[in-house]
């Protein structure tokens, strides 16, 4: 009844005026639209602790070796023998799947060293970098190369290819298409992929100086900047950073409360959408976090509240100054997506606590949208639909190509422990789907159904699509995002890029189809090149993405 009365009135509208994302929003809210949650599988048989979407809409999931058996086989009778694994010597079970999106099937991976609290990033080419991990695989450089039928493609592994270990750091692509790896436990430094001879000054202070009692700075928050440089964010303190000069160009202003927002106080952070049709505002967000000695509090048995304060950092302003939000809730261990409405969702993680074995409580069932350009204290802060199933330290969340969110992970445990704790261990996937997904907008959903497979630099391109039913178009974009690898609590390589439009036109070619010309990021620093997903949004509903390679 209610998704009627929504057709209805959205048709109206539709029909009568210009449909602004306001409008849609408005609607939605009114008639208490709050995103819908489905299970997709209760179980692919390891706990998602790491995920990373590729370019043929799979994708690479895995946790860490030494949890002990898990509850996927390995295919044809293999085992992984390893003498360094702290649990099983033979292990012929998998810790790593590579999920079918389409047909929402699994297939178990063979990963031979610990990926425990690892990081990575994806090539120009499509092929997934992962690196470190604990133990044996700390030092270990692993690939996946994609394939289309998705039978053969598996880990490879290169052991010792790391100069240093990595075990909570943090990796970017960058504007030539290399891969910077930052920081890890007690690694004040940072190293690239390809390796580079001879080894540059790699030493980064700001990760010795941002280290406290409980460290509080590990997977730094990282965002390239348009200028190239990184933005660099650990503890409460951010700097603008040359990695090729490693030079320190700009100290910024700490984030105001003296709360900690990185591992284990983990908040997390987007940069946010870039729009390429306005001079360029560069900002950045940290939302949530845990309060400094939340760690070593949960450790004796006091799970302190979590932070309830978003800040924006407007990087762009000559002397940027912290914008302090308060969410509806508090959270810890929460992940902040950039969806392709350019709205931010805060999903997943806890009311208390901080991360680490054991450390949460009060899971946040409740995902938050937030709108960034909305006005300040009106509606910027939107609350969703609760989910069934806590998500706690070692759970994850990716954006989807059909816009939707994939959650999965949780376990809070030394082991896969299914049964006698109070969080067990979750080996479920679900998708939540904001409330753009909503059947009520289906009629003014874009459609892309033609544009190039190859995107180059300041180049024009048409995006051909459709639209079911309207009178007068509302406002029609396209934007480009970068899917993340995505790991506690931080979306690594994430950016989304609004294309500059060329003359504002949206020709009619035929049979009711539209076009809108845009042109490709304007430089690889604004968006690396590699692979895309690139939608189409109109009065504030997204198409389902394409895949678009950016060179
Ligand atoms: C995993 O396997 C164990 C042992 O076979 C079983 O008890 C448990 O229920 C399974 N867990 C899930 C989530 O399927
Ligand atoms: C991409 O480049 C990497 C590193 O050079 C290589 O190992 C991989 O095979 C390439 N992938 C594809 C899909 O060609
Ligand atoms: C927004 O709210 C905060 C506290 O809730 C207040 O300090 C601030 O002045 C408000 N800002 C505006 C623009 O109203
Ligand atoms: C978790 O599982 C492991 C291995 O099965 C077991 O030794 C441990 O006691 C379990 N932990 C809890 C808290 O039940
Ligand atoms: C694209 O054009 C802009 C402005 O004209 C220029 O600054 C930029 O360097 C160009 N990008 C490339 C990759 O040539």
């Amino acid at each position: 009844m209610a998704c009627k009365i929504f057709t209805f009135l959205l048709l109206s509208i539709a029909f009568t005026r210009f449909l602004t994302p306001a409008t849609s929003q408005w609607l939605a809210r009114l008639l208490g639209n709050q995103g819908e949650w489905e299970f997709l599988r209760t179980s692919i048989g390891i706990s998602a602790m790491h995920m990373q979407l590729l370019s043929n809409n799979k994708v690479v999931i895995f946790d860490r070796t030494d949890f002990g058996s898990s509850n996927l086989s390995l295919s044809d009778g293999r085992c992984r023998i390893d003498p360094s694994d702290s649990i099983l010597r033979t292990d012929c079970s998998a810790h790593s799947v590579m999920y079918d999106t389409q047909t929402n099937t699994i297939r178990p991976l063979m990963v031979q060293t610990d990926t425990w609290c690892s990081s990575g990033a994806v090539l120009p080419n499509g092929t997934l970098i992962q690196t470190g991990g604990f133990n044996d695989g700390d030092h270990v450089l692993r690939k996946i190369v994609p394939c289309e039928d998705d039978e053969g493609c598996d880990w490879t592994e290169v052991p010792g290819y790391l100069l240093h270990r990595r075990w909570y750091a943090t990796n970017q692509i960058l504007p030539d298409g290399r891969i910077i790896v930052i920081g890890g436990r007690r690694q004040f430094n940072y190293e690239f992929y390809p390796k580079q001879f001879p080894s540059p000054n790699n030493f980064l202070n700001f990760l010795r100086e941002t280290t406290d009692e409980n460290e509080n700075n590990l997977y730094p928050f990282v965002h390239l900047l348009p200028d190239g440089n990184l933005l660099l964010f650990a503890n409460t303190r951010a700097i603008v950073f040359n990695y090729i000069q490693n030079r320190v160009i700009r100290s910024l202003p700490p984030i105001p409360g003296n709360e900690p927002r990185n591992y284990p106080s983990s908040g997390s952070s987007v940069l946010l959408p870039l729009d390429e049709n306005q001079p360029l505002v560069i900002e950045i967000m940290v939302c949530g976090g845990a309060p400094r000695n939340a760690y070593l509090s949960a450790v004796h048995g006091t799970y302190v509240r979590a932070v309830t304060t978003c800040g924006r950092l407007r990087i762009s302003d000559q002397n940027p100054v912290w914008e302090m939000e308060t969410m509806p809730l508090g959270r810890v261990m929460g992940d902040m997506l950039i969806l392709p409405s350019g709205d931010i969702l805060i999903i997943n993680g806890a009311g208390s606590g901080a991360a680490g074995w054991e450390n949460a409580r009060n899971p946040v069932l409740r995902p938050v949208l937030y709108h960034p350009k909305e006005p300040k204290n009106s509606t910027r802060f939107w609350v969703m639909k609760p989910a069934d199933r806590p998500r706690l330290y070692h759970s994850t969340a990716i954006l989807l190509p059909d816009t939707k969110v994939l959650v999965g992970g949780s376990n809070p445990h030394v082991f896969y422990n299914f049964s006698g704790v109070q969080y067990p261990t979750d080996l479920s996937l679900e998708a939540f789907s904001p409330p753009y997904l909503a059947e009520g907008y289906d009629a003014i959903r874009p459609q892309i159904l033609y544009t190039d497979d190859i995107i180059g630099y300041n180049q024009s391109f048409s995006v051909i699509f459709k639209v079911p039913k309207f009178l007068k178009l509302g406002i029609v974009s396209a934007r480009i995002i970068a899917p993340s690898f995505t790991t506690h609590a931080f979306s690594m390589s994430q950016r989304m890029v609004v294309l500059r439009e060329i003359n504002g036109v949206l020709p009619v070619v035929s049979f009711g189809a539209l076009s809108i010309s845009v042109f490709g990021p304007s430089t690889p620093q604004i968006a690396p090149p590699g692979f895309y997903m690139l939608f189409v949004v109109h009065a504030g509903i997204p198409s389902s993405a394409v895949w678009v390679k950016v060179q």
